[in-house]
């Protein structure tokens, strides 16, 4: 394995089962990584976790990207329940939750993963902008928001945030070298925009400060789903 592994998360969206274990088996000896999300949990919770998680190599990072929010009990009591079972690398929460939900998130976390699992905060859902921000609530400045919340879930104690490739800067500035930037909306040149807008190169987004990619469909929909993988994680050794 080369220095960039598990720099790489490589996004498992499916709604079916064997096509996610599929997949995993091909893409996780080569990333060393992978993230499911809330489609995948809600659809076969952790049973469905433990399926894919077999067929990796021992040793594979899991970022589970569940977003929880809601009062700092239910938060806590969600975050041991994940972290008492199989305690993904990974596990992510929504800053808007406030400080005393990152906080007591992160003890619980601590607590139950044994200090295997790191927490990020999402700050801004990358589909608002300023126009649905407003209607939610929030004064214009999206921007500033974003380092705002990424400020308060480092205060709380988080290990990192999720953010889009153009907050990297501004965030690695704020909150200084050791804060984590897991970063999707990753594109390698000429690869398909899908549905994202604003997309960066591994290189670049690197570069610029971050510390993990989540990188989806440039991998999964590949023909051949590991050389994918092996192009992008080669491109950045
Ligand atoms: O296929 P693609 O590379 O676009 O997948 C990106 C993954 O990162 C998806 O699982 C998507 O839900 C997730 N994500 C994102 N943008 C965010 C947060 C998460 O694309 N702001």
């Amino acid at each position: 394995m080369s220095g960039s592994y598990s720099l790489i998360f490589c996004a498992i969206d499916t709604p079916d089962l064997q096509r996610a274990v599929d997949l995993s088996a091909q893409v996780a000896p080569v990333t060393g990584a992978i993230k499911l999300g809330l489609e995948f949990f809600n659809s076969f919770g952790p049973q469905g976790v433990e399926r894919v998680m077999a067929v990796c190599p021992t040793g594979t990072q899991l970022f589970l990207d569940l977003k929880f929010h809601d009062i700092p009990n239910t938060v806590a009591g969600a975050v041991r329940s994940i972290c008492r079972g199989f305690a993904p690398a990974y596990l992510n929460v929504h800053a808007a939750g406030g400080f005393a939900m990152m906080e007591g998130a992160k003890e619980a976390c601590e607590a139950a993963s044994g200090g295997r699992t790191k927490l990020l905060a999402v700050t801004v859902l990358t589909s608002l902008d300023e126009t649905a921000l407003g209607a939610v609530g929030y004064q214009p400045g999206l921007a500033e928001r974003v380092v705002q919340m990424a400020k308060l879930a480092q205060d709380s104690g988080l290990d990192g945030v999720v953010c889009s490739s153009h907050e990297i800067a501004a965030l690695r500035a704020a909150c200084g070298a050791d804060f984590e930037l897991m970063v999707p909306g990753i594109r390698p040149a000429g690869a398909a925009l899908g549905d994202q807008k604003r997309v960066m190169s591994p290189q670049e987004a690197l570069g610029l400060g971050a510390t993990h990619l989540v990188v989806g469909r440039p991998i999964t929909g590949a023909d051949d789903p590991a050389e994918a993988a092996r192009a992008i994680v080669g491109g950045i050794q």
